[in-house]
């Protein structure tokens, strides 16, 4: 059952492009998202939440929604909530993301967001699960069952969820017209085919680069706008399945303490986004300084990063623009996190420690 692949993990990993197309089929005239959108559109403030792999997705979410809607997110852990527990929420939305529903910190902070007056939209992959039911507005995620402990392919079909709703909420609040609001639509529906290039074009070279960082025992991995969120998962990723130590910061970050530990051949990965201009300069300073210490940089990135000076080795993913650019990224990523996992003898789809859903707080 798993389709011929040697792990759950990897089936999962490349399943993701018909997932997400299916994913988009879907939601693209789905009641849900409009009301969701109608509802963010119109909240006083806007919250998201969610653990582990669905907070990064919370993350991306609040990226799109002030880049393309104006309307900024306040994003927290979910086992967070009690910073916010004093709060009148009425007039509030919290958008909780939740794969299996069922996360008990996700759950408490929505009991606890509704209770003070606020409205709550789910964005999960399991139906009738206890967090969509629980919540005013429910929208469902297409990965299908996902085995694997570690998120995969739930991560990318919450993106795509989570971007349709910031889409749709930037044509309610008017900062997007139809036509614009239609095309970026339209470009989503090639979120699948980004993830295949993503894939096709990664695969060889995340085992050469998997087999080097073997006997490493911290990596870093930087990235700066939607480049951050992006990082953070592929350090979990990394962490969970192969239990190397990886660990993610905005790259402007890293100036601010955690360059202390680098050294001769400390890996340091680069997820480097669009929009290319504003972030390749900055980027590119982030590399030099990693440089001159004698990190091994590695540089996981659309085309246009090719240029930059200083990299070791870099996986070039395509050209996409910030929309497409995340389905491009994570597969690579997340396959790295895979390929380390089983050079080091690990089993992905069973990480110790951890169990797929967490019910207890
Ligand atoms: O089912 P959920 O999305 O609520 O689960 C949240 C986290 O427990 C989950 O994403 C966890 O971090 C994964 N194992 C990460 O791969």
């Amino acid at each position: 059952e798993k389709g011929g692949y040697p792990h759950y993990m990897l089936k999962e990993i490349m399943e993701q492009p018909r997932v997400l197309f299916e994913t988009y089929t879907g939601l693209v005239s789905s009641r849900e998202v409009e009301e969701a959108a109608k509802l963010i559109a119109e909240a006083g403030s806007v919250f998201v939440t969610g653990a582990g792999t669905s907070f990064h997705a919370g993350l991306v979410f609040a990226y799109y929604m002030s880049r393309i809607a104006g309307k900024p997110v306040i994003p927290f852990i979910s086992s967070e909530y009690a910073v916010f527990k004093n709060i009148d929420h009425t007039g509030s939305v919290l958008i909780a993301i939740s794969q299996s529903g069922e996360t008990i910190d996700t759950l408490q902070a929505l009991r606890g967001f509704r209770a003070s007056g606020g409205r709550v939209v789910a964005v999960s992959n399991v139906v009738g699960s206890t967090i969509p039911r629980e919540s005013d507005i429910a929208v469902y995620t297409r990965a299908g069952p996902e085995i694997g402990v570690a998120a995969t392919k739930t991560f990318l079909t919450q993106v795509l969820t989570l971007s349709m709703i910031a889409l749709a909420t930037a044509l309610y609040s008017g900062s997007l017209t139809k036509s614009e609001y239609r095309e970026a639509t339209e470009r989503l529906k090639d979120a699948g085919r980004a993830a295949s290039t993503g894939i096709n074009r990664s695969i060889r070279q995340v085992e050469l680069l998997a087999s080097s960082l073997r006997n490493k025992t911290n990596i870093y991995v930087l990235g700066r706008g939607l480049g951050v969120p992006l990082s953070y998962e592929a350090a979990l990723k990394i962490k969970e399945v192969s239990y190397l130590h990886a660990e993610a910061y905005p790259a402007g970050e890293s100036k601010h303490g955690p360059i202390a530990l680098v050294e001769k051949d400390f890996p340091v990965v680069f997820v480097a986004t669009p929009p290319e201009a504003e972030l390749l300069e900055k980027i590119q300073s982030n590399v030099m300084e990693m440089k001159s210490r004698g990190a091994s940089t590695i540089l996981v990135g659309t085309s246009s990063y090719l240029e930059l000076e200083g990299v070791d080795f870099a996986i070039d993913v395509g050209s996409f623009d910030e929309i497409l650019a995340p389905y491009a990224l994570v597969p690579p990523l997340q396959l790295l996190a895979y390929r380390l996992a089983v050079v080091l003898g690990r089993d992905p789809d069973k990480p110790r420690n951890l169990a797929k859903t967490v019910t207890v707080e």
